[in-house]
């Protein structure tokens, strides 16, 4: 039983292949999969595969590299749709200074995430946060706006300690393809010592293939690389990871 905690079903890579990803990821084991949003289009593609799909839930969401052109109509029609049933998680949303590092445009990422946080709190749901290159800013918007439902830090790649933080705060910690590849000192050793039921798996696919298809589209069905390295970083089964994992996302999610 496996829940992929973060998937870009509705992305034109996999959205094109559609049934042919979706059968692959159920022979592998999974089970329930989110798919999340990253502008108004993604999103709303989303909610109508959540629809379409009983295994499918939806996050829906600005990502921070996706803000520049968001109008308040749109902001406000695309959050209309967070009382429908399968949307479970705001997400994703956060700080991206990696591909953005105009300081004003930073400044605008950290409104958004704040704006999308006090929209979670409102209605009672998890986020889901992109972090790339500042983690140190994140960490303070979410202590001053921490969401009440919590959250997943997804595909984590900072420190241990970092981690701490964040679990400090009611968020889980996500690992995916980074955890597998072999010099990634970071996510091994935070899937090393974090508790297992702090911890969430996840593909982002279709980015982020684990070794050894990196370089490759990525899909949920590979998420079992991500678990079974998991496991052997934790002298584990991989049963007892995918299974710690869905129970943990079913809790975070209320699914
Ligand atoms: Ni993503």
């Amino acid at each position: 039983m496996i829940f992929e905690t973060h998937c870009h079903l509705n992305s034109p890579e996999l959205y094109s292949d559609l049934t042919n990803v979706i059968n692959k990821a159920l022979d592998a084991g999974v089970k329930k999969m989110l798919v999340v949003g990253y502008d108004y289009q993604t999103s709303l593609l989303a909610v109508d595969l959540a629809s379409q799909y009983d295994f499918i839930y939806a996050a829906i969401g600005f990502h921070p590299t996706e803000i520049d052109n968001v109008s308040k109509a749109e902001f406000d029609k695309m959050f209309s749709l967070l009382s429908h049933q399968k949307v479970v998680a705001i997400g994703e949303i956060g700080l991206d200074y990696y591909w953005i590092k105009d300081l004003a445009k930073q400044q605008k990422q950290k409104q958004f995430f704040i704006k999308q946080i006090q929209l979670a709190n409102k209605f009672k749901l998890p986020i889901v946060v992109h972090n790339r290159e500042a983690t140190h800013d994140c960490l303070d918007i979410l202590k001053q706006h921490t969401p009440i439902y919590g959250g997943v830090m997804h595909c984590f790649s900072s420190s241990y300690d970092m981690a701490k933080e964040f679990i400090k705060l009611g968020m889980y910690i996500s690992l995916g393809g980074p955890v597998t590849f072999l010099n990634a000192k970071q996510p091994k050793d935070v899937a090393a010592k974090i508790p297992l039921e702090k911890l969430l798996v996840e593909t982002d696919s279709p980015y982020l293939s684990p070794h050894p298809l990196r370089g490759k589209r990525n899909e949920p069905a590979n998420i079992v690389f991500v678990i079974n390295m998991i496991a052997e970083l934790k002298n584990t089964s991989a049963k007892q990871i995918s299974e710690a994992t869905y129970q943990n996302a079913c809790k975070l999610f209320h699914v």
